[in-house]
């Protein structure tokens, strides 16, 4: 997928590899880019390859929670008082808005030139992944906020209707709010802890789950799991950080934490579980890797977090 892929076989999601993803049981996916494949353009980028994979499993809700232990309150740009103990999930609907709506284009040239991208969603798409952020609430704190620009937006005043409605005939037993997503930006950096569910649409997902990453301190801690469809896709939210690329220095827990949504989904809550205690007990311990660390932290590399956990893990 992704670089890797257009190296070998000149496609960024080569058909082949779309088809062996259908006929397993989980995915568990990389970062995908990197400054050798930034100049290409249109489907031959890196991640249209992302996008492709995502709109072939079907896998319309994207899950991406933030936990804020004790322990990493320190590390939060926020006051520690302000996060510690936060727990929110973001569901972004992943398959659909301005990521993938027609028309597409752009026409003319020099200063008149233009180029244009349609943010479109119907009621079916809009009711299916709120429906995952109703039932997510109902196994958390029972409260979801659906964020979005109703206040300008056609598409997203149906998003809104949309989910009032559903809200009112099949969850009036969750607690709903709605925002505008630029006062959900600055809640966010405010008062995270306000939040439980999140649910929104998917540029306004994309930009919100980054923000609500930072929150513990660092994008490398933050996984996700892709569902809706016959089979799920798990990877982190950071990208493929390419300016420490082979230096043994990034932060694998996002992808663990990734592997333990997976786990989750394929009825394996022990494992997952398991992963999730040894990664609290490590942090605990004082263990960072570089994005993290701070005085008084143990620095510590790619493959020593990657031993520290298996070890967690064992004992
Ligand atoms: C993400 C990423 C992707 C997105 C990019 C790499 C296409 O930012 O998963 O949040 O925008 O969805
Ligand atoms: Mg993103």
């Amino acid at each position: 997928a992704g670089g890797a892929a257009i190296d070998e076989y000149n496609d960024p999601m080569p058909d082949n590899v779309v088809d062996i993803c259908k006929s397993s049981d989980a995915i568990l996916l990389g970062a995908v880019g990197g400054p050798k494949w930034d100049n290409l353009t249109g489907y031959m980028r890196p991640e249209s390859g992302l996008l492709k994979i995502r709109k072939e499993l079907s896998a319309f809700a994207n899950l991406r929670p933030v936990t804020v232990p004790p322990s990493l309150a320190e590390n939060s740009p926020l006051r520690p008082e302000s996060v510690s103990g936060l727990d929110l999930l973001t569901v972004r609907e992943l398959t659909g808005g301005i990521y993938f709506g027609q028309p597409v284009g752009e026409r003319g040239e020099g200063p008149k030139k233009q180029a244009w991208n349609t943010m479109i969603y119907s009621v079916e798409e809009v009711e299916r992944v709120a429906r995952v952020a109703f039932e997510w609430a109902r196994k958390r704190s029972n409260k979801v906020t659906s964020v979005d620009k109703a206040n300008v937006l056609n598409v997203s005043r149906l998003w809104r209707d949309t989910v009032k409605t559903l809200h009112e005939t099949e969850y009036s037993d969750v607690e709903l709010d709605h925002m505008y997503i630029d006062n959900a930006a600055m809640q966010m950096v405010i008062n995270p802890r306000q939040f439980d569910v999140i649910l929104t649409g998917n540029i306004f997902g994309d930009i919100l789950s980054d923000a609500s990453a930072t929150l513990g301190g660092s994008l490398g801690l933050l996984p996700s799991a892709s569902v809706g469809g016959k089979v799920g896709l798990f990877e982190p939210v950071h990208g493929s950080a390419p300016d420490i690329a082979g230096e043994n220095k990034s932060n694998p827990l996002a992808m663990m934490l990734s592997s333990a949504m997976m786990l989750d989904t394929l009825n394996e809550s022990e494992g997952a579980n398991d992963i999730r205690l040894a990664i609290n007990k490590i942090l605990e311990a004082g263990y960072r890797s570089c994005d993290l660390w701070r005085e008084g932290n143990i620095l510590s590399s790619t493959s020593e977090l990657g031993c520290l956990v298996s070890n967690a893990i064992e004992n």
